[in-house]
């Protein structure tokens, strides 16, 4: 059960290798008019995994552009199967999307701005760093990376930014102190980050720990990154002896959805909340991958976001759908 979403037909016009394992698309709506799109948004792709239709998540690349949605995607091997149906499209193919939407309300008013990217995650953060530019504000961009090699956008970023990017290459030895960063900048700052979730509990501990208020820091996240790898894990219902196994390449959601629980959600990045069920017993370990709830809640574990966290072992959780609804 999902709240309203527009998709519309779209044509693949280009790829482009940005780097051995990133791969750039161009996509352009049949009906398409260049409109401008807040920093941070995102459109969905309807992809096809295991013959199954799914949907993938992807931030758009840059500020509006006449030529159509940019996306970056990383050929991930131990994704869901997301990287894998993108990378084998060829321009000239069909693809269905939906129109840009963003959750990242950013605050422009202020002077200095400090954005931070790891690997994949600097997709979003290119268009946020145009638009600083474009608005002369004081902005510094912090890239980490394994290398450059594996980097996307360099260049572009190195004309657009100077001596305002800073990359973090951990194969030269740069590693990106977040604590050091963070309190060396000025009382206004606004942070925003795009990560993967290891690093943004890093930013979150080092943001508070330098006695900053959480709200200045604003991030985005990828639901396909968590503390554990991406494995089957097993789900069974309250009260009853049903038991899903979800595989690797598919969500609790998409699972519990397709057997008709009517579990409601939004927007499948672990962002909303609104998929969140309650989880009344852990045989294994959860795996949090949403942005959504506070690290105190993730520890508790009585609810999930079943969008994009997973879990090791089997989880008991109550839908509240009763099987005679069923
Ligand atoms: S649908 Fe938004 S957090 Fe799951």
């Amino acid at each position: 059960m999902r709240f309203i979403e527009t998709w519309t037909p779209a044509t693949l016009v280009e790829t482009r290798d940005l780097s051995p394992s990133i791969r750039e698309f161009l996509i352009l709506p049949d009906q398409f008019d260049g409109a401008a799109y807040p920093v941070g948004s995102h459109i969905n792709v309807a992809v096809t995994i295991n013959g199954q239709p799914e949907t993938r998540s992807y931030s758009l690349v840059g500020e509006a552009d006449p030529s159509g949605f940019r996306i970056a995607v990383r050929r991930a091997e131990d994704s869901r199967g997301g990287s894998r149906y993108m990378w084998q499209l060829a321009p000239g193919a069909r693809l269905d999307v939906t129109l840009p939407s963003s959750l990242l309300a950013v605050d422009w008013s202020r002077k200095h701005y400090c954005l931070v990217a790891g690997g994949i995650g600097i997709t979003p953060i290119v268009g946020a760093a145009q638009a600083l530019v474009r608005r002369d504000a004081g902005v510094t961009l912090h890239y980490a990376v394994r290398s450059r090699r594996d980097a996307a956008y360099l260049d572009h970023l190195a004309a657009l930014l100077g001596d305002r990017l800073v990359v973090h290459a951990s194969d030269e030895g740069g590693r990106l102190d977040l604590d050091a960063l963070f309190a060396s900048l000025p009382p206004d700052a606004l942070a925003l980050f795009c990560g993967p979730m290891r690093m943004l509990d890093a930013a979150r501990h080092a943001w508070l720990g330098a006695g900053r208020p959480l709200p200045d820091l604003r991030y985005e996240t990828f639901g396909s990154s968590g503390s554990l790898p991406t494995e089957a894990f097993r789900v069974r219902l309250k009260g009853s002896d049903v038991e899903f196994e979800i595989p690797r390449e598919r969500s609790m959601l998409d699972v519990l959805n397709a057997a008709g629980h009517e579990v409601m959600y939004d927007c499948k990045r672990g962002e909303c909340g609104l998929c969140a069920i309650d989880v009344v017993d852990v045989q294994g370990e959860i795996d949090h991958r949403d942005v959504f709830f506070s690290d105190h809640q993730k520890q508790e574990n009585q609810k999930i976001c079943a969008c994009v966290s997973r879990a090791r072992g089997t989880i008991t959780v109550d839908t509240l759908h009763r099987a005679d609804a069923i």
